[in-house]
């Protein structure tokens, strides 16, 4: 093969995401044939001596403690946004206006106005951008995507969706600061709607397409928490826990629910598909595999299967091991940096875009607000369609 082209990658963040999408970037040549080298330019935080201790163990070439200074440098072609959801806005539309291309963590925006506007930057410069919409990415749910497209399941009646975790239960735990962001409601812009369900609702409207109307509601469970940054209790303004119904384009219902407040789930994230010919369930718990049902199959073996995705004829698969040997919840994140360099070759930009970003926030801008207010709420922006 040619020599590869160099892309300097500078990262904003080395929390949680920041370790995944540095590990992908690492990673993504030594399994996958791309025409891009990415080279771990610079990594930004703004303790000095955390950003050196992270750079010298991930081997980034450089630190920056502003991501303004980061976003200015000539040295460097993509900023990653790894930081919490506050941030991505200003850095993402100030890196699209210096002409760099952009990848942004989710939610894209704390609001659809606010990813609005990042659309529009990165529309406007022409930049290549994408959003770390990672399960898309997982084998067993690509494949899911496979068979739905291929029409397997003929017409879709359900589509089911969860995400459980139970780590805020305890009134003491605080909010705002290091590690507990996603507590404050101005940094995180909402609680377990953008945190979680912005996955569910992404992956859903791949799978299944757009949503247009829904009816939610939310809790806040505990409603005061000591805050980490001002030392006061302060009123907690983010959603414990949030649940809709939906209704999708092509006729289907949605039943969607999300949590940091069901004792024993940490990270329980499950899909279920119903169809006139066939059903689909998968279990982040168990992600290499795919449940699915096929009323085809010959009435006294019929049943649900449960197929092991590693064979390589599955999605990503043949880049990995031999038959049989599953992978995790890392390569996503190197499943999608490979798409997004095959997709800087061929120039047609790897998916979600920005303006994917924004369908999601469109549809949890809408889940709040029928929340807040107790209705139906229809579905702004570009994913609005019809009535129903
Ligand atoms: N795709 C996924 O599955 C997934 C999972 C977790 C988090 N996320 C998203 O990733 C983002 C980061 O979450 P996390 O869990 O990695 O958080 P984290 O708290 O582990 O890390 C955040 C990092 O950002 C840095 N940071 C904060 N403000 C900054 C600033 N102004 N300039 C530079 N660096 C700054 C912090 O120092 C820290 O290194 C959030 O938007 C979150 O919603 C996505």
């Amino acid at each position: 093969m040619s020599a590869k082209k160099t892309l300097n990658v500078g990262m904003v963040g080395y929390g949680f995401m920041g370790r995944t999408h540095s590990n992908a970037f690492g990673q993504v040549n030594k399994f996958f044939d791309t025409a891009y080298s990415p080279v771990l330019k610079a990594i930004c935080a703004r303790d000095r001596a955390k950003a050196e201790a992270f750079a010298s163990q991930w081997g980034y070439e450089s630190v920056e403690t502003d991501w303004r200074s980061l976003v200015n440098r000539t040295d460097i072609d993509l900023i990653d946004i790894a930081s919490p959801n506050d941030t991505h806005a200003e850095i993402a539309i100030a890196a699209a206006q210096a002409g760099k291309m952009v990848l942004c963590e989710k939610p894209l925006g704390r609001s659809a106005a606010e990813a609005e506007r990042m659309v529009h930057a990165v529309e406007s410069a022409r930049v290549a951008n994408m959003v770390w919409y990672n399960y898309r990415r997982v084998p067993a749910v690509t494949l899911a995507k496979r068979l739905i497209d291929e029409g397997k399941l003929g017409r879709i009646f359900h589509y089911r969706a969860k995400f459980l975790q139970d780590w805020t239960i305890s009134k003491d735990v605080p909010q705002g600061g290091a590690g507990l962001w996603r507590l404050d409601v101005k940094v995180a812009g909402s609680g377990v709607t953008g945190d979680l369900l912005a996955h569910c609702i992404d992956t859903a409207m791949w799978l299944n397409g757009s949503i247009h109307r829904v009816s939610a509601m939310t809790e806040t469970f505990i409603k005061e928490r000591p805050h980490n940054l001002t030392g006061k209790v302060e009123a907690v303004g983010i959603d414990d826990a949030s649940a809709f119904l939906a209704r999708f384009d092509n006729g289907s219902l949605g039943l969607f629910e999300a949590t940091r407040y069901a004792r024993g789930h940490k990270a329980l994230y499950t899909l279920e598909i119903n169809g006139e010919n066939a059903s689909i369930a998968w279990d982040l718990h168990d992600l290499h595999r795919l449940q699915y049902f096929d009323h085809a199959d010959q009435g006294d073996l019929r049943g649900w299967r449960s197929i092991h995705v590693t064979d390589g004829d599955h999605p990503y698969m043949k880049h990995w091991w031999v038959p049989g040997l599953q992978i995790g919840y890392e390569h996503t994140f190197i499943h999608q940096v490979a798409d997004f360099l095959k997709g800087l070759e061929s120039g047609e930009w790897a998916a979600p875009h920005f303006r994917e970003g924004l369908a999601t926030d469109y549809v949890t801008d809408a889940v709040l607000k029928s929340a807040k207010g107790g209705n139906w709420e229809q579905v702004q922006g570009p994913a609005a369609s019809s009535e129903n």
